[in-house]
């Protein structure tokens, strides 16, 4: 089963406005990963895999063709300017729809305003209350605290760690897991805004 199409228009926080990628963004797109590079990589396994627009062209062809089914990938972009900021995407949907891994990224330029929280409140809102998600959960490298901030902030808890469960840059890391039901999200919803 697959999500449900994003509504005309995207999804709107107060400051941004996140909608699937089309071929025309690959270009911004990858200036965007090449400028955050060095920090995305830190993190994220795939970057090094981007040496060219062509990469990021095929990342949104493949992004627009998964999104009927197992991920649905959507650009973040300023409301204002029309910039794009980063992505933010529901991976590994299972259990007939009802369970995905919330993932994404900020580019390093617009970082620490709020962005991923604002981005993350649009896409979880979204899921648990159109889309019919029961449960979201999130990996993070232990190391990773801004991620952990955002993940916390949009409510979800700390579930467990996986020991040495995922190799990157040449080394075996944990993963903490963290979780939010869509219960938790109706009843205790995290404050409006960006912050
Ligand atoms: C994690 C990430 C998405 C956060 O993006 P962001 O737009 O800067 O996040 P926000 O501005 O919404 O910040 C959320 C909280 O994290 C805090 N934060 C941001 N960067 C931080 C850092 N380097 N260290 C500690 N806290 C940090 C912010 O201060 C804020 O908390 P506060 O409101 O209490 O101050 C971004 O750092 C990133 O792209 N990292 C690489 C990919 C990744 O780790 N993704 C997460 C996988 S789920």
């Amino acid at each position: 089963m697959g999500l449900p199409d994003v509504p005309a228009g995207g999804l709107a926080g107060r400051r941004l406005v996140l909608r699937p990628l089309e071929a025309g963004d690959a270009l911004t797109l990858y200036a965007l990963i090449d400028a955050s590079r060095s920090a995305l990589r830190r993190r994220l396994r795939w970057v090094d895999d981007v040496h060219a627009i062509a990469d990021v062209k095929g990342f949104v062809g493949r992004a627009a063709a998964t999104s009927s089914g197992g991920a649905l990938v959507l650009g973040v972009f300023e409301a204002k300017a029309g910039r794009c900021v980063g992505v933010a995407a529901l991976q590994g949907l299972a259990e007939g729809g009802q369970v995905a891994e919330l993932g994404g990224w900020i580019g390093v330029e617009r970082r620490g305003r709020g962005y991923a929280c604002e981005a993350g409140k649009a896409l979880v809102g979204q899921a648990f209350r159109k889309w019919g998600l029961r449960r979201l959960y999130a990996r993070i490298d232990p190391a990773n605290r801004d991620g952990r901030r955002v993940l916390q902030k949009l409510g979800f808890r700390y579930e467990g760690c996986l020991r040495r469960e995922k190799r990157l840059n040449g080394r075996w890391v944990d993963q903490e897991c963290w979780g939010l039901l869509k219960e938790e999200w109706i009843h205790f919803p995290p404050p409006r805004g960006g912050k």
